[in-house]
C-alpha cells in the first residue's frame, strides 16, 4: 500500500505525477488555506505532509496525527513549524534551500532599485494623467551605483545579493552571527561589520535573516536611530524581523528616507500604515515566485516527502536526529 500524503495548497501538475507515482495523494488544489481543525482532520491517517508557510505546524497538531512521519515545507524558512515538536514524536522536517536563492536576491535588488527611484511614486504620477512633462528636479531619487550596501544575514541569499552588487560597484559590508569564509569574503568583495557599524554606514540595508524568537524584531525604534539619515530598508526575509509599527514611525519622520517590503507582521492583514506612505515600495511576499523557482520548490517539496517515506533521509533534512 502506499503511504498517504496530503498536499496543503495548490501545487504543480508535474509535482503531483511525481507524488502519485510514490503516494496516495489527497490535495488541496481548490488552494483555500486550511484551518488547524480541517488540517488535522485531514492529517489523521497521513504519513506525509506537504505544506506552505500558511500552514502552522504545531505541538498540538502533531500530537492528533499518530501516523506523521515527515512534514515538507514548500518554503526555506520553516517558522511555521515546530521543529522541536515534529523532532520529539520522530517526524521529520524538511524544507526547500538553494532553488530560490538567485530569483529571491533579484526580488530584494528589485526592491532596492524601485524604492532608490521611486517607482511606486513616479509610476502612479503617470497612470493618473497627472505628469506635466520632464523637469530638471523632478522625482530626483538616490544612486544606488557607488553606494554602501550593508547585508544583515549573510546566507546563500545574502551572498546572492552580494554578488549582484559587484556589477553596481557598490562598497558591500554585512553582519552575520559568525563571519563567512575569508574566500568567500574576498570574492563578493565583502567586508565584516558589526550591527551598529552595518546600521550607522550603509544606505542600503538589506535584511536576509531566517525569523525565530532571537530574530523577532531584530529591527525596532532603536535599531532604526541608528541608521544612516537617508538610509533605506529592504526586508524580503520575514515580517517579524522589523517591527512595523516602528518603521512606520521612522518613515513618516523621516528617521530613513524609504523601504521596500515583501514581508510583514501579520500577512496578508499588514499594517494599514504603509498603505498611505508614499517612501514605500510594498510587494505581496513574491520573493521566490518566478514560474521556474516555484517549480523547482514544489519539486523539491515533494522529492523530500518520498524520499523520507520510502525510507532513505530527505535530502534537506532539518532534523537528522529523528533519523539518528
Ligand atoms: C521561503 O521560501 O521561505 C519563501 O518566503 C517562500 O516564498
Amino acid at each position: 500500500m502506499k503511504p498517504k500524503v496530503l498536499v496543503t495548497r495548490e501545487v504543480f501538475d508535474e509535482t503531483l505525477q511525481y507524488l502519485a507515482g510514490h503516494c496516495d495523494v489527497e490535495s488541496n488544489q481548490g488552494d483555500m488555506p486550511l484551518d488547524t481543525a480541517g488540517l488535522a482532520r485531514r492529517l489523521a491517517d497521513k504519513a506525509g505532509v506537504i505544506c506552505s508557510l500558511t500552514d502552522r505546524i504545531d505541538g498540538e497538531l502533531v500530537q492528533r496525527c499518530p501516523g506523521l512521519k515527515v512534514v515538507s515545507n514548500i518554503a526555506v524558512g520553516y517558522n511555521n513549524i515546530d521543529v522541536a515538536a515534529c523532532s520529539a514524536r520522530n517526524i521529520m522536517v524538511t524544507n526547500t534551500p538553494g532553488v530560490l536563492d538567485d530569483s529571491t536576491a533579484d526580488l530584494a535588488w528589485t526592491l532596492m532599485l524601485a524604492t532608490a527611484r521611486r517607482l511606486t511614486e513616479v509610476e502612479g504620477n503617470i497612470r493618473s494623467g497627472q505628469w506635466q512633462g520632464w523637469q530638471l528636479k523632478q522625482w530626483l531619487g538616490v544612486d544606488v551605483h557607488h553606494a554602501t550596501l550593508g547585508i544583515l544575514g549573510m546566507g546563500r541569499i545574502g551572498q546572492a545579493i552580494a554578488r549582484r552588487a559587484l556589477g553596481f560597484d557598490m562598497r558591500v559590508i554585512y553582519h552575520n552571527r559568525t563571519r563567512v569564509a575569508a574566500d568567500i569574503e574576498q570574492r563578493l568583495a565583502a567586508t565584516y561589520a558589526g550591527k551598529d557599524e552595518l546600521l550607522a554606514q550603509a544606505d542600503f540595508l538589506i535584511l536576509q535573516v531566517p525569523y525565530s524568537p532571537q530574530t523577532h524584531h531584530l529591527i525596532g525604534a532603536c535599531e532604526l536611530k541608528k541608521m544612516k539619515p537617508g538610509a533605506i530598508l529592504i526586508n524580503s526575509t520575514r515580517g517579524g524581523v522589523v517591527d512595523d509599527a516602528a518603521l512606520i514611525q521612522a518613515l513618516t519622520d523621516g528617521t530613513i528616507r524609504a523601504a521596500g517590503l515583501d514581508v510583514f507582521e501579520n500577512e496578508p492583514r499588514l499594517n494599514p500604515g504603509f498603505l498611505t506612505l508614499k517612501n514605500v515600495v510594498l510587494t505581496p511576499h513574491i520573493g521566490s515566485s518566478t514560474e521556474a523557482t516555484r517549480r523547482a520548490m514544489a519539486m523539491t517539496a515533494a522529492r523530500n516527502a518520498v524520499a523520507a517515506l520510502v525510507g532513505g533521509v530527505p535530502p534537506n533534512l532539518l532534523n537528522p536526529e529523528v533519523v539518528r
